[in-house]
């Protein structure tokens, strides 16, 4: 049989038909649901986002506050879990972390059947709400502190920095993650959601199908990309290292992390929203000298690589907002994660309508049918 063309990493490939977002690649858009990321960044909340990106319209203001207090219901999580996160080694990663708290948090709660509409909603708001706290708890116990109760009255993003720090947050520092999550809580098919909704696709449990999505998010080409822009700028150190720096990376062909971008060939929409975050962070508490460093970068990059396509992507400033908040660097992809895990639930739901087990092809490249050799006969 003849075999079909590769098409190396699937890119373009259609995977499914899906209604939850869109991007123009070419013209830097993206919206959720009809909405541009721009205004929902602006206008809306954590909360508001993940409801449209389920339920398809923006919540009513009765609509909202239900949702709010179910979400602020659901934090505290099960004592196996917290017990869990206790003894992981202090050294883990926590990506790491968080996949296997996922899914014991699975192991702990009630099964989800497969087209059980209650029973996935069960699990869409404790998965919303459990995350934060799982990120949270971990951090407290890796820092020696002990874990810090939830408050059922805070938004997503302020309980997550309560439960983080201790102390409840300021306004804008609650503000600006709540858009960063905003910004980050879905891009049509991308790795993480794909492999989610692969998992999702065998009729797995949610719970399972999220381990997926945080796995894949956890590689430096997709969601640890944020890590390791903040310790590149830190590396470069001031903005005369800047082009020496560069030039270093283009003579070597070295691939510049918070840059390119498999869909859009100009700046990333959500890069432009994060870095006007950030100037707003910056005018409330002050900048930060890596900003000037970020935006000398961007300026050769641009200069260099943007005929190429290769522009700033979501990960550029979001680690610069994130470490102005005082939030540790391995930490950002797992906030990356909580926001996604908004994106990804929409996308299992969206996949259990109209379910198709997903069985790609190869195209196979290893020797023709020989005669068994037995082993005495092995050279
Ligand atoms: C995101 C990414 C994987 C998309 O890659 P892609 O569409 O598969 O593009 P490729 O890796 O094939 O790169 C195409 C060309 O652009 C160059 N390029 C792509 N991203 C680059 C970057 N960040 N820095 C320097 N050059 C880059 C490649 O070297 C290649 O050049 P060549 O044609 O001379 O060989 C890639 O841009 C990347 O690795 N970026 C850094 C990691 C990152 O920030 N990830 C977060 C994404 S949101």
């Amino acid at each position: 049989m003849a075999q079909k063309e590769l098409v190396p990493g699937l890119a373009g490939v259609p995977a499914a038909e899906s209604a939850i977002s869109y991007i123009d690649g070419a013209a830097g858009i993206l919206q959720y649901r009809g909405y541009r990321i721009e205004e929902l960044a602006v206008e809306s909340t954590f909360e508001e986002t993940a409801w449209l990106l389920m339920e398809g319209e923006l919540p009513t203001a009765a609509q909202l506050e239900s949702f709010r207090k179910e979400l602020g219901q659901h934090r505290e999580l099960p004592s196996p879990l917290v017990s869990m996160l206790h003894d992981m080694p202090k050294d883990a990663h926590p990506m790491a972390v968080l996949q296997a708290a996922v899914a014991a948090l699975g192991a702990c709660e009630p099964r989800v059947p497969f087209g059980d509409e209650a029973a996935f909603r069960g699990a869409w708001l404790r998965l919303l709400s459990a995350v934060p706290s799982i990120v949270a708890t971990h951090e407290r116990f890796r820092r020696g502190q002990d874990p810090i109760s939830p408050d059922p009255t805070l938004s997503t993003a302020g309980n997550f920095l309560l439960q983080l720090t201790g102390d409840r947050p300021s306004k804008i520092a609650e503000r600006i993650l709540d858009c960063a999550l905003v910004l980050h809580a879905d891009h049509t098919m991308n790795a993480s959601t794909f492999a989610a909704r692969v998992v999702y696709g065998t009729q797995a449990d949610p719970y399972a199908s999220i381990c997926g999505g945080v796995g894949a998010l956890s590689g430096p080409l997709h969601g640890g990309a944020n890590e390791r822009v903040l310790a590149s700028l830190q590396s470069i150190g001031s903005v005369e290292a800047v082009d020496a720096w560069a030039q270093d990376q283009f003579a070597n062909k070295g691939k510049i992390m918070g840059f390119g971008h498999r869909v859009y060939s100009v700046k990333d929409p959500r890069s432009h929203a994060l870095q006007s975050l950030a100037v707003k962070l910056f005018d409330e508490l002050g900048s930060t000298p890596i900003y000037d460093v970020a935006l000398k970068l961007e300026q050769v990059v641009v200069d260099r690589l943007g005929d190429k396509g290769i522009h700033p992507n979501v990960d550029f400033f979001s680690g610069i907002v994130y470490s102005k908040l005082g939030i540790p660097t391995d930490q950002f992809t797992p906030i990356f994660a909580i926001a996604r895990t908004a994106g990804w639930m929409a996308h299992l739901h969206e996949q259990m309508q109209d379910n198709k087990l997903y069985r790609p092809g190869q195209v196979y490249v290893g020797v023709a049918e020989r005669p068994y050799v037995p082993i005495g006969e092995r050279g």
